[in-house]
């Protein structure tokens, strides 16, 4: 049986004690997300690899509820800010709650219907992530964006659609301001 306990979780850090497994995004594993392909590969040229984003977990495969940070940094490839890889949950009935500790953000969401939606990301903020909405989360601040996300921990996670086929909106920064246009080429 599984035993209760309390876990911290550093806002500013995104640490979380205990964890049970941590994992690094680096810009060069995110290749084909970004709209400017040119950009991406020009940053990676110079040999850096910087990480984009670093999530940490808290799971027990015995329990059905999991949760987690996710720390981003602040960036750009070329004008559009650093984000994740974007995903439904394979289970389509699971949905999950991102909580914003620090620093500022968006978290686009598309519908399997064909809607789209824009959640604000900042301290204080808990975004509600229904079933079947893929999310994917944009740092578009100057300090790290660190979130609390909470799911089902079977809830499980598609890359493939969102992968091939974009998000109907990219977050970019257009004379200093952040700008959230239609993704040119979304396939549809
Ligand atoms: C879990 C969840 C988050 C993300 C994380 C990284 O369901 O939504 O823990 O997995 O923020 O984003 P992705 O997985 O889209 O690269
Ligand atoms: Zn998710």
């Amino acid at each position: 049986m599984l035993f209760p306990e309390g876990v911290a979780i550093d806002g500013r850090s995104g640490a979380v004690t205990p964890e049970t497994g941590r994992y690094v995004k680096r810009l060069s594993e995110l290749r084909g997300l970004y709209q400017d392909d040119e950009s991406l590969q020009r940053a990676l040229a110079g040999g850096d690899d910087p990480v984009v984003y670093e999530v940490i977990e808290y799971r027990k495969p015995e329990s059905d509820i999991c949760f987690g940070t996710t720390i981003m940094q602040p960036g750009k490839v070329g004008d559009e800010y650093y984000l994740t890889r974007g995903h439904f949950h394979r289970r389509p009935e699971c949905g999950e709650a991102y909580y914003t500790q620090s620093g500022e953000g968006v978290l686009l969401l598309d519908s399997r219907d064909g809607q789209s939606s824009v959640v604000e990301m900042r301290p204080g903020v808990c975004a509600f992530i229904p079933p079947e909405w893929a999310h994917r989360s944009i740092n578009t601040g100057r300090e790290p964006l660190v979130f609390v996300w909470f799911c089902a921990t079977d809830a499980g996670h598609d890359y493939a659609e969102i992968g091939a086929r974009g998000m109907r909106k990219l977050v970019l920064e257009r004379d200093g301001a952040r700008t959230i246009i239609d993704n040119p080429s979304y396939a549809s």
